[in-house]
């Protein structure tokens, strides 16, 4: 059969065409799709196929961002780190244009080393080295250090 989407009966509304192989990362918070870019380190300088639709409609949500990456599969760290900035991702992977596997993110309790307090007075940003701990809330994270709560502002505190 056709992989390639001919028959699909919601195919005149896709935005971005279909992939071959790599990953598509689906139900990404309205907005989040840079965001979840840099997360990831794409910026497109070595020459990656990267697709990106923002604030397209949605079943799920009124509208969502999706960001198809050709030839990238993820690592368990970079998932953890997208689940703060886009909770309902769906990450699939792409094989010969069919997805082979499915997954919803999954929101660790705690994230250990991914992202740094930007409290200067936290223990964390001082000399010692100190693997940085943030509890993660419903809509937000918190240091485990200095109690410092973080919500907008999460893509700021990532490492890269
Ligand atoms: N996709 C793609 N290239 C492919 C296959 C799928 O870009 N070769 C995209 C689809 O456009 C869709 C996502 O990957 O955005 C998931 O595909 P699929 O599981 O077929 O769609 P749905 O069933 O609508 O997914 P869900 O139930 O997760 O919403
Ligand atoms: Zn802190």
């Amino acid at each position: 059969t056709d992989t390639r989407g001919t028959g699909h009966a919601h195919d005149h509304e896709l935005r971005v065409s279909k992939i071959q192989n790599g990953t598509v990362i689906d139900h990404v918070r309205s907005g989040q799709a840079l965001n979840v870019l840099a997360v990831l380190g794409i910026d497109g300088s070595e020459g990656e196929e990267i697709s990106i639709g923002m604030n397209v409609p949605s079943d799920r949500f009124a509208r969502k961002d999706i960001i198809k990456v050709e030839d990238r599969e993820l690592s368990q760290d970079e998932v953890d780190v997208l689940t703060l900035i886009a909770p309902d991702a769906t990450i699939n992977i792409v094989r010969e244009y069919e997805v082979v596997e499915k997954s919803r993110v999954d929101r660790p309790d705690v994230v250990e080393g991914v992202l740094s307090c930007s409290n200067s007075g936290c223990i964390t940003t001082g000399d010692e080295p100190v693997t940085s701990k943030f509890d993660v809330l419903e809509d937000a994270v918190r240091c485990a250090y200095c109690e410092t709560i973080f919500r907008e502002d999460i893509p700021a505190l990532i490492d890269t």
